[in-house]
């Protein structure tokens, strides 16, 4: 059976008024959930209106949680508040969480590992920058195992999703080919399979991040280890619901 795709919107620290806000909402409601898992991932404050006005099957994925449990943390969010809510999916180690707030592989297998204690779904980013890219596969999968190295003990298909997202190609317009994107999944799919097991390395979802848009999804989707997509820019206009679509259609047509 194929894998169930899985698009995620990354509204980052987005949008800046109520208004806007109701806009994407109407966005989200529109998204059809029978053939794609869907989530999106909006900005701490605005998670708990997603929660009452998202009707849908969407999931609200916040795009942090705290590495342990309540208490004095002053600026974080504990995992706990959000399943008291109803939630139960989280975004961790994005490149701007790496990057602007100091995360390590170790803050974020801390982070990762209390999560899926508290029965959360963690969808994992990784990534190489483009000097990295520059310098071929090796070294850019050097980087995703130095990333993955932490995690690697919890990786289980059902429980988490890998965002493959270079760095290059987040928010730059400029897109990774499907030959090379498809190239890394299938280099970080082998490499679970060599350091977790087949199952798993068969069964977990990869995502693509990285200037996804209605525009080029089909292409990238149509990747056999391209699994959907974690979306930012895009996330933030109509065309979200339309990659839902493409992503739902696609799967549809591959499923026999
Ligand atoms: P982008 O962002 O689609 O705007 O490149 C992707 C992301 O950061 O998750």
């Amino acid at each position: 059976m194929p894998r169930r795709p899985v698009i995620g919107g990354n509204w980052k620290c987005n949008p800046a008024t109520r208004d806007e806000l109701a806009t994407l909402i109407e966005t989200v409601n529109k998204c059809e959930t029978t053939h794609c898992d869907v989530y999106v991932c909006p900005s701490p404050l605005h998670v708990a209106s997603c929660l009452v006005r998202i009707t849908n099957d969407v999931k609200i994925c916040p795009q942090n949680c705290n590495f342990t449990g309540t208490g004095a943390y002053t600026g974080e969010m504990a995992v706990e508040q959000m399943s008291d809510m109803g939630i139960d999916w989280v975004l961790l180690g994005h490149s701007e969480r790496r990057e602007y707030f100091s995360e390590t592989d170790t803050v974020l297998a801390t982070k990762c590992k209390y999560a899926l204690e508290k029965g959360f779904k963690v969808v994992y980013c990784i990534g190489e920058k483009l000097d990295v890219r520059e310098q071929g596969l090796e070294a850019i999968m050097a980087v995703i195992q130095s990333q993955l190295e932490q995690v690697k003990g919890m990786l289980d298909a059902d429980k988490m999703v890998i965002a493959y997202e270079p760095v290059w190609a987040i928010g730059t317009g400029v897109t990774a080919s499907p030959e090379q994107a498809q190239e890394t999944h299938a280099a970080i799919r082998q490499w679970i399979a060599d350091n977790v097991s087949a199952d798993v390395a068969a069964a977990i979802r990869i995502q693509y991040g990285g200037s996804a848009k209605a525009a080029n999804a089909p292409e990238l989707y149509a990747c056999p280890d391209i699994d959907g997509f974690l979306v930012g820019g895009a996330s933030l206009k109509p065309e979200f619901a339309d990659m839902v679509k493409i992503l739902a259609d696609a799967f549809i047509a591959k499923t026999p």
